[in-house]
């Protein structure tokens, strides 16, 4: 989709004209100049509706009569003090949903905001054009039947502004944002066959055009280093295990990077302890956390924000086999700290504990903050709503939750503390690898905390129920992969990492 801005012109003359009402059904400026250009029939058809410029709700004039238009549409934009950044962006969307049901295929939006908004002209309309980005995603690459089904129509939006300078600047960050969350959704999307440990490297590795240092680590490499718990899920596995490396240098030279660590089960079987059939379904979306990761840094990276930041993917895939990892198995951490695993589907602190602590010892960053699709617990605590968020730093925890309430993608924290820790004692090493039958999330938490270095400041997000969605899809996302966190970790850092 080919999305430009440009100042409202007298007159739309081809596609969709798409125009704005507020709560209660009052016309903005340019819906009553539509009305007029169409001899009154948005008033008539207002009159002949339910609709009431509701948030969601749309009116239609098919092929007005005298003009050239396909339709004029009328979106409902709510209440107006309701309208911030978010909702905006997904107005943006609800518009692409709708044309694209329709068939159409350009489109220009003329979307004024009456006064009193919150958001300026030009930031409304970058964020209705990041919300239409959003929502025009598809991942079609293995069909090849019915295409005309599956395949997007819409293909130019023009999004009228009064101030278009500011609509462009403000869109270039968030078109950063949008290509991230693309590349983050199209690795949860595809299917663990192609997307092994060393083909997610790969595509990693693509991000060296956009100016980021990429290194790949593998499995000899990460040996001669001591990656025990990394190495030992990956082991049952026929593809090598990678560590993979991002680092952005847009900020100052020699300030400590902010840092991001991901999970990247490219696909988790449970290992020897096997997931039953209908619970190892999606487990494709295992690395979400590692594609979230991956996303985020190549949205820092084009709109080439002013801070250093590294992110680092643990990628292995947990399979069941001869070489696989029993239960009872004692595996030395590169931290050195020794770790009982009594029960092998609990792969994915395994792989954060050494990716924590390489990030960790190398580059002693401000903080590092780990995503993960840690534990279906979360899942059954927070549902698809919100990422369970657990952080020894209350600024850093409160910072994730504004940036959450900021971009949609909310956060929820819950507690650390030393009596969950005594949960994770092993009676033989120095900690295992599995709780006991509550409070999942948190003893997942307690035992990445194991890993945590003294003076490191951190946040775990665990995002077992937002990265992925078998039920209703939400508005910005419309696909399986969600790609969340990009926009959440992009803003936090925005807002207070920048230089
Ligand atoms: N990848 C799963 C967590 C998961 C489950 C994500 C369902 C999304 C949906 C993780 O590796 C896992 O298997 N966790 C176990 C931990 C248990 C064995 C302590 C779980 O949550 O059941
Ligand atoms: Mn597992
Ligand atoms: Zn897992």
């Amino acid at each position: 989709m080919q999305i430009s801005f440009a100042a409202p012109s007298p007159k739309v003359q081809s596609g969709s004209w798409v125009v704005a009402a507020t709560e209660g059904g009052k016309l903005s400026e340019s819906a009553r100049k539509a009305d007029q250009t169409s001899g009154g029939a948005l008033g008539r058809a207002l009159k002949f509706s339910r609709f009431r410029g509701k948030s969601g709700q749309f009116l239609e004039i098919a092929v007005p009569s005298g003009l050239s238009l396909s339709r004029i549409l009328v979106v409902g934009l709510g209440k107006v003090e309701a309208l911030d950044e978010k909702a905006l962006d997904m107005v943006g969307a609800q518009i692409v949903a709708r044309l694209e049901s329709a068939g159409e295929n350009s489109a220009t939006l003329e979307i004024d905001l009456p006064k009193g908004a919150k958001v300026k002209s030009g930031e409304v309309a970058a964020h209705l054009a990041f919300g239409a980005r959003l929502r025009s995603y598809g991942f079609d690459k293995y069909r090849t039947r019915n295409l005309d089904e599956f395949k997007k129509h819409l293909s130019i939006l023009k999004v009228a502004t009064s101030d278009v300078a500011a609509a462009k600047r403000a869109y270039q960050g968030l078109e950063a944002v949008a290509d991230g969350v693309t590349l983050a959704r199209d690795l949860v999307n595809e299917p663990p066959n192609v997307l092994h440990p060393e083909e997610f490297a790969r595509r990693a590795k693509a991000l060296g055009k956009l100016g980021v240092k990429v290194e790949v680590l593998g499995e000899a490499e990460m040996k001669r280093q001591g990656f025990g718990a990394l190495l030992g899920v990956g082991q049952g596995s026929a593809r090598e295990s990678q560590l993979v490396v991002m680092q952005w240098l847009g900020g100052k030279k020699k300030t400590a990077p902010v840092a991001f660590v991901g999970k990247g089960v490219c696909f988790d079987s449970g290992g020897l302890s096997l997931k039953p059939g209908s619970g190892m379904m999606g487990m494709k979306g295992d690395m979400g956390g590692a594609a979230a990761v991956t996303g985020t840094m190549m949205a820092l990276a084009t709109r080439k924000a002013r801070v250093n930041a590294v992110g680092v993917i643990g990628l292995v895939e947990n399979m069941p086999g001869g070489d696989a990892i029993r239960p009872d198995d004692v595996l030395t951490s590169l931290s050195g700290q020794t770790i009982e695993v009594l029960n092998t589907d609990a792969e994915g602190r395994l792989v954060l504990a050494d990716a924590l602590t390489y990030t960790q010892r190398r580059f002693k960053p401000k903080f590092v903050i780990d995503l993960a699709t840690l534990t279906g617990a979360i899942v059954q605590t927070l549902g698809f709503e919100h990422a369970g968020v657990f952080s020894n730093d209350d600024k850093l925890a409160d910072r994730l939750s504004e940036a959450g309430r900021h971009t949609g993608e909310r956060v929820w924290r819950l507690p650390l503390d030393p009596a969950y820790d005594k949960m994770i004692r092993s009676k033989i090493a120095d900690v295992k690898n599995i709780g006991g039958a509550n409070s999942g999330s948190i003893t997942a938490a307690q035992f990445l905390k194991r890993f945590i270095e003294e003076g490191t400041v951190w946040a775990h997000l665990d995002i077992a129920g937002v990265a992925w969605q078998d039920g209703e899809q939400k508005p910005l996302a419309p696909s399986w992969g969600t790609g969340w966190g990009v926009n959440l970790l992009n803003q936090l850092v925005r807002e207070h990492y920048e230089t």
